[in-house]
């Protein structure tokens, strides 16, 4: 009889224990933010990530940054993706999903909060990642003319002692055209979540923008945190 009554304490303490951890879990999960971080090639997504990452802590995942690893590892995988991206064109989001997710995966136990950079590209990709991983809790679109693009590219490469494989003038054409095509309709898709910001101002006075858009989904997410 004794014996029961241990194993039933024993068991509801397990229960407890379980709820506690859910609960935490939850918790977590409403606390970290998901933050899209859009724009052409060459406005700014990296540089942008590199403050917000300075400031909060923050994951920063570049689906870009993925796929040029991929491709350094030397891998049969990665010749492809190589060319994909020597045209310009869009790598097929299962390998671009499947290299995020793992990422997050990765990460997810100690981030503070995730910034996914160069992704969506296309409005199935948002779909998808939303379906398959989680929703996003904002989208920051900077916004810039193509001229000024394809002058930041151009003196990136002039500056850098490793330059990219797609930071040629032929390359940069073709990804400045799969840039118009997609990204109309990922911004009338997440237009509710989606902060657009003049990316044609100096690094600091676009961040600024950044930063009360952050503040303003932390706040939010610890409101909700609160709740649960
Ligand atoms: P990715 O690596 O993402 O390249 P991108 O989108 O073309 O953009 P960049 O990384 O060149 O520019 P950025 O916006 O980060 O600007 P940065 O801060 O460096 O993608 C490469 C390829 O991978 C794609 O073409 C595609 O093939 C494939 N791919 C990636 N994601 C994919 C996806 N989701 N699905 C399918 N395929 C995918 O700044 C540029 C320069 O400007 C720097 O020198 C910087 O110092 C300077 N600068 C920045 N801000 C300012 C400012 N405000 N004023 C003056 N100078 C500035
Ligand atoms: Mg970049």
């Amino acid at each position: 009889m004794l014996f029961m009554c241990h194993q039933k304490v024993m068991k509801k303490e397990a229960e407890e224990k379980l709820k506690a951890e859910e609960l935490r879990r939850a918790r977590a999960a409403a606390e970290i933010p998901i933050i899209w971080i859009l724009g052409g090639p060459g406005c700014g997504k990296g540089t942008q990530c590199a403050k917000i990452v300075e400031k909060y802590g923050f994951t920063h995942l570049s689906s870009g940054d993925l796929l040029r690893n991929e491709v350094a590892s030397g891998s049969d995988k990665g010749r492809k993706l190589q060319a994909v991206m020597a045209s310009g064109g869009l790598v097929s989001n299962d390998e671009v999903l499947s290299l995020l997710n793992d990422a997050i995966v990765r990460a997810k136990g100690s981030s503070k909060g995730f910034l996914i950079d160069g992704y969506p590209r296309e409005k199935n990709q948002g779909i998808e990642f939303e379906l398959r991983v989680a929703p996003a809790d904002l989208a920051l679109y900077f916004e810039c003319s193509e001229d000024t693009m394809v002058q930041r590219i151009m003196a990136r490469a002039a500056a850098s002692s490793v330059k990219r494989d797609d930071d040629n003038e032929k390359t940069i054409r073709a990804r400045l055209l799969t840039f118009r095509q997609n990204t109309n309709a990922i911004l009338e898709c997440y237009e509710p979540k989606t902060l657009t910001i003049n990316a044609e101002r100096d690094v600091d006075d676009i961040f600024l923008e950044v930063v009360q858009a952050i503040d303003c989904v932390l706040k939010k997410k610890q409101q909700n945190a609160a709740q649960c």
